[in-house]
């Protein structure tokens, strides 16, 4: 077959995102830490102890290959606990760390983007009551004051909150994340501090750098009716709404939707200057009264589904078509801030890649605005409540010795940035099995 090649606009962003505690390690001073220090709360009692070790320097042999294979670009986040570690206290050899390894991205020609809350609150601030206590917004913004001064020459993109809709269904109502709450009212008093928070970090940011570019990062899952009843139409509606419309329609128009209720956050409106879209998978809903919890949609995979290593995700490229479609109402450029899946044998993700590649170029194809994809992650990094076992990095990490190990999607990955694109020789050799879906002849 005569080579195919699909390309990407000159300048596109190619890169991989990380967070803070997920990579850095010994981040004593969050509520992770403490979390996963209590018995039950992490898969296999696993605890993110050295994690990646970039905290220890191993930043710079990460980012090394990084830039090795084609990327220019790197997502990461700072660590709220390190910086303020107690509320009457900055650590500025914290902050210099951070500005250490910004400069280290920008000699490598990595451009930064900086997320400043993903997940992690320092242990202080949860024990105030985290984001039920209405002053924690306040306490938010004069954290990203602090960070945004000392960081701003060398940042030009901010996320100010990392998927404030997962954070606040796992932490808050299904239980998962610290505190562990499993409240609706909890649910919905956090997401209304998150959407003040961001707000206020908005402003924020254009305050003490005007050029900057402020947005959120969302987590846009796919829901999809099992059938055609309108049963399964309606609860598919009804998770989409309520776990991927909420955040980004607040900073659009100030209006946060729960199902039942609008509430009013005027100081919201018009605080997104690109759309962070992370996209992982697609659920099949079906109606079912059993499923109460769930709003009465019981969320699977179909049978023949094409699954990750635990049957966590499986690979629906037509759901990321979805997700960019549905950013575009809100009338920003966009940017894959992730978009992976865990694989610990390297088997599903180098056609991930390729499908989920074809997908995003069809999209820029039809000009929607879409500026770059960070593929997640850079190297395997603490998967949360889901410790170890979870393998979503390019590279392979062995916790015990930190060796990394090279995945075959390394090189396709290097391939497509170093191209700015992918070709039907690509696929050929790293997942034939999808060359007639991506390229059919
Ligand atoms: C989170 C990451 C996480 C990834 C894979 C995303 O929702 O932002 O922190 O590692 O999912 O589970």
């Amino acid at each position: 077959m005569t080579q195919a090649i699909i390309q990407f606009p000159r300048g596109f962003l190619w890169g991989t995102a990380t967070s803070a505690h997920q990579v850095e390690g010994n981040n004593t001073n969050n509520n992770w830490w403490a979390w996963e220090q209590q018995a039950g709360h992490i898969d296999n009692g696993d605890k993110s102890g050295l994690a990646c070790d970039w905290w220890g320097g191993r930043w710079k042999e990460d980012l090394d290959r990084a830039v090795e294979t084609g990327q220019n670009a790197h997502r990461f986040s700072i660590e709220w606990s390190r910086i303020q570690p107690a509320p009457d206290q900055w650590d500025e050899s914290a902050l210099e760390r951070y500005r250490a390894m910004l400069r280290g991205m920008l000699e490598r020609g990595l451009t930064p983007m900086v997320t400043l809350h993903h997940f992690t609150n320092p242990i202080w601030l949860e024990e105030q009551g985290g984001w039920e206590n209405d002053d924690t917004p306040q306490k938010f913004a004069a954290f990203v004051r602090k960070a945004v001064q000392a960081l701003k020459e060398y940042v030009s993109y901010w996320v100010t909150i990392n998927e404030p809709n997962t954070y606040a269904v796992a932490a808050y109502k299904a239980g998962e994340f610290p505190p562990g709450k499993k409240s609706m009212s909890a649910y919905l008093h956090s997401s209304i501090n998150l959407v003040r928070a961001h707000a206020m970090a908005y402003r924020i940011i254009h305050e003490i750098q005007p050029e900057a570019r402020v947005g959120l990062s969302m987590n846009y899952r796919s829901f999809f009716p099992a059938t055609s009843s309108p049963l399964d139409k309606l609860v598919a509606g009804i998770q989409a709404a309520f776990f991927n419309d909420v955040f980004p329609k607040a900073a659009q128009d100030g209006k946060v939707r729960f199902l039942y209720r609008t509430i009013n956050i005027p100081e919201a409106a018009g605080t997104q200057d690109f759309l962070g879209v992370a996209y992982y998978t697609r659920d099949r809903v079906s109606f079912d009264l059993a499923s109460g919890a769930a709003m009465f949609g019981r969320r699977h995979f179909p049978k023949d589904a094409d699954l990750s290593t635990n049957g966590f995700l499986a690979n629906e490229p037509e759901g990321f078509h979805e997700a960019l479609k549905w950013g575009l109402q809100f009338n920003v450029p966009m940017i894959v801030t992730e978009n992976g899946i865990e694989d610990t044998d390297d088997k599903v993700r180098p056609r991930f890649i390729a499908q989920h590649i074809r997908q995003l170029w069809s999209a820029v194809n039809y000009n929607w605005p879409i500026k770059g994809y960070f593929h997640w992650s850079l190297v395997d990094n603490f998967e949360w409540e889901r410790g170890w076992a979870q393998c979503f990095g390019l590279w392979g990490l062995d916790v015990e010795t930190q060796a990394r190990i090279r995945r075959n999607s390394v090189d396709l990955f290097a391939d497509i940035c170093k191209h700015n694109g992918l070709s039907s020789s690509m696929v050929e050799k790293y997942c034939p099995e999808v060359l007639q879906k991506i390229f059919p002849d």
